[in-house]
């Protein structure tokens, strides 16, 4: 064990020296998410900025990948992290890993140039295979996507092997159990049909079911595990909790998926099994966030990673509104008729995928700097604690100014173009030029701004994090005994 406060990797097993790779990764493309997403909301305001040199919809497609990939990376990190603990095995398989982490990480480098080089161009089936799909979230070209799933499988041979070779948790006998229909729903959305009704049917397999199912058990799995590390929360609880989730989430989740279903072609009956199951989608969450905060107050509070469990009770309020609330808002197809696809829907989808997802990631990027460390104290009076405060401070402010200008805006297009001017393309463009719209814009600006100050703090925190921290996180377990 190295000396405290520097870093040093052998202070991690070997499955925990993967997930710093990836956690590696993870963080710079998170960075670069926020870079397209500041170039493209400019677009909103400038509509001339970089036009046919770094369109709207590249900066677009490269602000969605970049998000999607950095979160898969946070969450392979995060099974990586957690593996060897909780399986009491080493990794079965670690070279294979760490193979995939560089091939995986080296298609990725190449897809997102080719987005960039290659901006315009016909639409042929060469351009499915060698450039992009043009599937929203998933635009990686055919050869990316064979890749991606030969990778993944590699993952979940690892993870399931080291499982059965060691010992199978709760956590972990649910986690292979996803794992496997998380990526079995990938192969849905590779197939081209040139009927757009039957492409968004399977599409949407891959976008909700991954965020409102299968995603959602995911973090469940890895926040339990960060519950009991933060808190020392017991494993029976924890997994008891997680059992529930599971079901209540995959019960109203999976038939949930009806409410992509109001207006893409598919028959009616889908108003109703959508409206229907989708509105009970929010009480997993529910469950969540009483669970999370049932926990720390059991425990007082007193943790062993103050950042860290700061991140996860965020991770369980955002997921709350985020998914939840805001979700429930343009659920019900008598809504969702005024509300679709409008800036209401980006409201929703920022809030979302932040507050469910980033925070869960970012939790785990603490984790990962205490023990990289040599396990110094996280607790109260942090060295230098300032940093990851405000960090989170601006994040949070951040995301929530983006939210409120987003959801303005998709007031005032409900009203304008939809009610008020009955969805004609005059009345989009109407709504779209409104001033309400255009001030909304410049707020969500202004907010992305804040949000970018967060990450560049974030950045500077976790780079620097327990560096001339004395204590050690012993310390604080020989204070309080864990809890029987
Ligand atoms: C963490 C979980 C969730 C994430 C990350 C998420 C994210 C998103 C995103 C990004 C979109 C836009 C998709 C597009 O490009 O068209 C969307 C659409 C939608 N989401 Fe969610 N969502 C989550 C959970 C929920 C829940 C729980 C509900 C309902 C209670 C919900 C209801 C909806 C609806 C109705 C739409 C369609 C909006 C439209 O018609 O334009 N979402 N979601
Ligand atoms: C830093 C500031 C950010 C800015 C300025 C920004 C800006 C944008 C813009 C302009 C779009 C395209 C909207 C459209 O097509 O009309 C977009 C889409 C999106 N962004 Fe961001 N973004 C930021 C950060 C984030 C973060 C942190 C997340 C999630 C963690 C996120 C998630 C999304 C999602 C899910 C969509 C698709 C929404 C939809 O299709 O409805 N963005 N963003
Ligand atoms: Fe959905």
């Amino acid at each position: 064990m190295a000396a405290l406060g520097v870093f040093d990797t052998a202070n991690l097993n070997s499955g925990q020296k993967l997930a710093m790779k990836y956690f590696a990764v993870a963080l710079p493309l998170f960075g670069a998410q926020i870079l397209f997403g500041l170039l493209a909301g400019l677009q909103y305001l400038i509509p001339d900025f970089l036009f046919q040199v770094l369109d709207f919809s590249v900066n677009r497609t490269v602000h969605l990948n970049a998000m999607i990939v950095w979160m898969l990376y946070g969450f392979i990190g995060g099974v990586y992290w957690m593996l060897e603990d909780e399986a009491q095995h080493p990794v079965v398989g670690l070279w294979l890993g760490n193979l995939i982490f560089w091939i995986l990480t080296i298609a990725v480098t190449i897809v997102v140039l080719v987005y960039l080089l290659i901006q315009i161009g016909p639409a042929e089936m060469s351009t499915i295979w060698f450039i992009m799909e043009g599937r929203e979230y998933i635009e990686a070209p055919r050869w990316a996507d064979i890749g991606i799933v030969v990778s993944v499988l590699v993952f979940f041979f690892n993870v399931a092997a080291t499982f059965s070779k060691g010992r199978y948790t709760g956590i972990g006998g649910v986690l292979v159990l996803d794992l496997l229909a998380l990526f079995g729903i990938y192969l849905a959305g590779m197939f081209y049909t040139p009927n757009i009704s039957v492409d968004q049917f399977w599409w949407w397999w891959v976008i909700h079911l991954w965020v409102e199912a299968t995603w959602e058990v995911l973090v469940g799995c890895i926040m339990a595990y960060m519950l009991i590390q933060t808190l020392g929360v017991r494993r029976k609880i924890v997994e008891t909790w997680l059992y529930i989730e599971v079901a209540l989430m995959f019960g109203s989740g999976i038939l949930g998926l009806g409410h992509h279903y109001f207006w893409i072609g598919t028959p009616q009956y889908w108003l109703t099994i959508g409206g229907f199951f989708s509105a009970l989608e929010p009480i997993p969450l529910v469950a969540m966030v009483v669970h999370a905060v049932f926990d720390s107050g059991v425990h007082k509070l007193r943790n062993s990673n103050h950042p860290a469990l700061a991140w996860t009770i965020g991770q369980a309020a955002g997921n709350f509104f985020g998914a939840g609330v805001w979700g429930f808002m343009h659920t019900l197809p008598q809504i969702n008729l005024y509300t679709h696809g409008t800036q209401w829907t980006a409201s929703h989808g920022h809030l979302a995928f932040f507050g469910a997802y980033s925070t869960a990631v970012i939790a785990f990027f603490y984790l990962a700097a205490q023990k990289s460390r040599g396990n110094v104290w996280m607790s109260g009076n942090i060295v230098g604690g300032w940093k990851w405060k405000w960090s989170m401070a601006f994040l949070w402010i951040g995301m929530i100014g983006m939210t409120m200008a987003l959801l303005i805006a998709g007031y005032e297009q409900s009203q304008i173009e939809r009610a008020v001017g009955g969805s004609t393309w005059m009345a989009y463009f109407e709504a779209q030029s409104h001033p309400w719209f255009m001030q909304a814009m410049t707020w969500r600006q202004i907010s992305g701004y804040i949000f970018g100050l967060g990450y560049i703090l974030l950045v500077w925190d976790l780079l620097t994090i327990g560096k001339r921290e004395t204590r050690s996180v012993s310390e604080l377990h020989a204070e309080q005994p864990q809890p029987a």
